[in-house]
């Protein structure tokens, strides 16, 4: 339609039908005959209430998204479209990796190929938009969600975030293959207190603006169709009803023109926040915070008209809200097609078809991280020992896997049917007596150990599976550790009791076909950390990206130094470690010049006398004097590179790199001297001093 034509429908709109627009219900408001069932009660609204709803929510599979439309368009007035959106977030039916082992490849490539396949995949079932990519920045491995970010960093954070929303969305829309993104959750999700989730979120403004808002912005400015508010506050006010976070910051500065949706019930939460009174002044503060869609709460339905009709909100504020919903279908295609893409005869073979399975094992190969290796790794062969709670498992896939099915998880037992495999529940002392050589454990975390409201305190590895690595090595067995698991583990514990730590993350359908290549070393690892691996618990929140304290440990105060009692300051593993069966070094390291007038061009040479292998430059940049602190090291560039015999890499430092926000929220870089940190994780790493001019 026209921009002439969108206004035209418009101006035909009664109030309710507006409001309408402005509201996303569950399927279970509409069964395939279009019959209106389930907890209808609950929300307290009318059957007119739920035929004039803008968006169903969790639809999937083309028969069901086409009967639901057909039932729907066949009672509204104005024939405006449903749109179907679902949480798609590391794959549809064919499951990738959980965005935080996708980020550990540092290859944003492959989110673009995850979302680009998630699209196809979801395209055929009728659906048309994604609450996806979740671009939060995580700090605190408590948090249940951290899984689902791209961890701890805010450039990697940007580009993988950029990446997610263009293997979405394409280059159109309108094109077949394609679903709008929705960018979330708008702002500092993953900064909530102490790890708890749903808890509230303090931060400083500099802090919102240099660490958090940038991967947003980039989801943004890659042209993600729509965001998701936060559940959190951010400078005490919840982010649904944050005029200044939603209105100012979003709209006004990042130029947002897209629809803003609330996340699950988010407008209604005000209340509990003691935020709003009522449902009508919870309505009113999120329309009026430029929050278009409510999802799954009732105040829009319940207050939005009265409030209009008290002059409380005006029409044209309504209508904002309405156009932005309108464009959003219009943008989809949905006036000309309300079906758009879904096909239920091609689902059979599009879906887990055999290509995006080999895309599936060639993503998730690349985001295992090898933690540790005192050499037993590549095995010779998998005459081995196999045990673990999930040796023998298919939970492989993580939350939010959407349609993907446990009976399409290639489980570790089933790709290493060589090795003898022994159930956990029968690792008695007796029976580990009789082993002697390699064995494999498989263990971590089970799938719903972690994902949304499933923070700990905690984040040891179980008890029991402690307990039985501790029996195996005592037995004198060499103990290979495969973890799956959706948050950075303490491991210190069994650190020592162990010759290899394989981390998996949630590796997807493909999982253990992509253990066992790893561990027999036909794949070579090439995965590093983005979020680091606490030494213990009591550590978090850590991460290598952490700041100047006035009493640094190796200062001169005697025993008054920022440190802990009871264990050191730095992570187990930190930020970009992941080895690898090569031996790569850098040997050199050449600087264009020290002075930074446009740019420095910095030349590394790597040299290899092992295997072929995957490295990862990284570039790190710390400011020596700046009017306010500055990280310790931030990456600001990096590089993944093949290296077989030698290889060169050129990595550029312009002055965009340098720059922050100061105390007045002004953007900034300083004349002055800053230091470059070279290496292949973030600890081993060579200094220059670069001077700005
Ligand atoms: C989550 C969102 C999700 C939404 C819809 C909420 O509970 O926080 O990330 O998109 O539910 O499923």
């Amino acid at each position: 339609m026209t921009k002439e034509q969108l206004n035209n429908l418009l101006s035909q709109m009664t109030i309710e039908e507006k409001i309408g627009q402005l509201v996303q219900l569950t399927t279970e408001y509409f069964n395939e005959s279009g019959e209106i069932t389930g907890p209808l009660a609950n929300l307290d609204i009318t059957e007119e209430q739920v035929n004039n709803c803008g968006s169903v929510i969790g639809a999937h599979g083309a028969k069901v998204t086409r009967s639901i439309q057909e039932q729907y368009l066949a009672k509204s007035r104005l024939k405006i479209p449903l749109v179907f959106m679902s949480d798609i977030v590391h794959g549809s039916n064919t499951i990738f990796p959980s965005p935080l082992g996708l980020s550990s490849s540092f290859n944003p490539e492959n989110a673009k190929i995850c979302s680009q396949v998630a699209a196809k995949e979801a395209c055929v079932q009728g659906h048309h938009v994604t609450f996806a990519p979740m671009v939060d920045l995580a700090r605190d491995a408590r948090w249940g969600r951290n899984m689902e970010t791209t961890g701890e960093d805010p450039y990697l954070n940007s580009l993988y975030a950029r990446a997610f929303v263009e293997g979405f969305q394409g280059n159109s829309l309108t094109d077949e293959n394609t679903i709008a993104a929705c960018v979330k959750h708008f702002a500092a999700y993953g900064m909530v207190l102490a790890g708890r989730e749903y808890n509230m979120v303090d931060l400083s403004e500099r802090f919102l603006r240099e660490w958090h808002f940038p991967s947003y912005r980039a989801g943004i400015d890659a042209g993600s169709a729509m965001v998701m508010t936060s559940f959190n506050t951010v400078n005490s006010v919840p982010a649904t009803g944050n005029k200044w976070l939603m209105n100012d910051v979003l709209r006004g500065e990042m130029g947002f023109d897209g629809a803003v949706i609330s996340d699950w019930g988010a407008v209604k939460e005000q209340l509990e926040h003691r935020t709003a009174a009522n449902e009508k002044e919870a309505a009113i503060k999120a329309l009026n915070a430029g929050c278009d869609m409510e999802m799954m709460t009732p105040c829009y339905y319940h207050t939005l008209k009265e409030a209009y009709e008290n002059g409380e909100v005006s029409m044209e504020l309504i209508d904002t809200s309405v156009m932005r919903m309108l464009e959003l279908k219009n943008k989809l295609g949905l006036f000309e097609n309300p079906y758009r893409f879904g096909d239920e005869a091609a689902e059979k073979t599009v879906l887990l078809s055999d290509e995006f399975k080999s895309l599936a094992k060639k993503v998730s190969d690349e985001s295992i991280v090898l933690l540790k290796n005192n050499g037993v790794l590549p095995l010779e062969n998998a005459n081995v020992v196999l045990t673990g709670p999930l040796s023998d498992s298919n939970d492989l896939m993580g939350p939010w896997s959407w349609q993907g099915r446990f009976e399409d998880v290639v489980k570790v037992k089933d790709a290493l049917s060589e090795a003898h495999y022994i159930e956990t529940s029968r690792l008695t002392n007796a029976q580990i007596s009789y082993l002697s050589g390699t064995v494999i454990y498989v263990g971590g975390e089970y799938g719903n150990e972690s994902g949304e409201a499933h923070s700990k305190t905690n984040i040891d590895l179980s008890e029991n599976q402690v307990n039985d690595i501790k029996r195996l090595k005592a037995q004198g067995l060499k103990v290979v550790l495969v973890l799956f698991n959706g948050r950075p583990l303490a491991l210190r514990e069994i650190l020592n009791d162990v010759d290899a730590i394989v981390e998996c993350w949630h590796l997807g359908t493909m999982a253990g076909s992509c253990v066992r290549d790893v561990l027999l070393g036909k794949v070579n690892p090439s995965g590093k950390l983005t979020m680091s691996f606490p030494y213990n618990t009591g550590q978090c929140p850590i991460f290598y990206n952490d700041f100047p304290t006035g009493r640094p440990l190796n200062s001169n105060y005697f025993d008054y130094v920022s440190k802990y009692e009871d264990a050191p300051n730095t992570p187990l593993f930190s930020f970009g470690h992941g080895l690898n069966y090569s031996d790569i070094k850098i040997t050199d390291i050449k600087y264009s010049s020290t002075i930074l007038e446009d740019e420095i061009k910095v030349d590394v040479t790597l040299t290899n006398t092992g295997r072929t292998g995957v490295e990862v430059v990284q570039l790190y940049v710390k400011d020596l004097a700046a009017d306010v602190i500055r990280p310790n090291k931030e990456l600001k560039a990096f590089n993944r590179v093949e290296v077989k015999d030698t290889a060169a890499v050129t990595l550029k430092i312009t002055k965009d790199m340098l720059m922050y926000y100061n105390d007045q929220c002004e953007f900034k870089y300083d004349a002055g001297q800053f230091e470059i940190m070279i290496g292949l994780n973030s600890i081993d790493i060579a200094s220059t001093i670069i001077v700005v001019k």
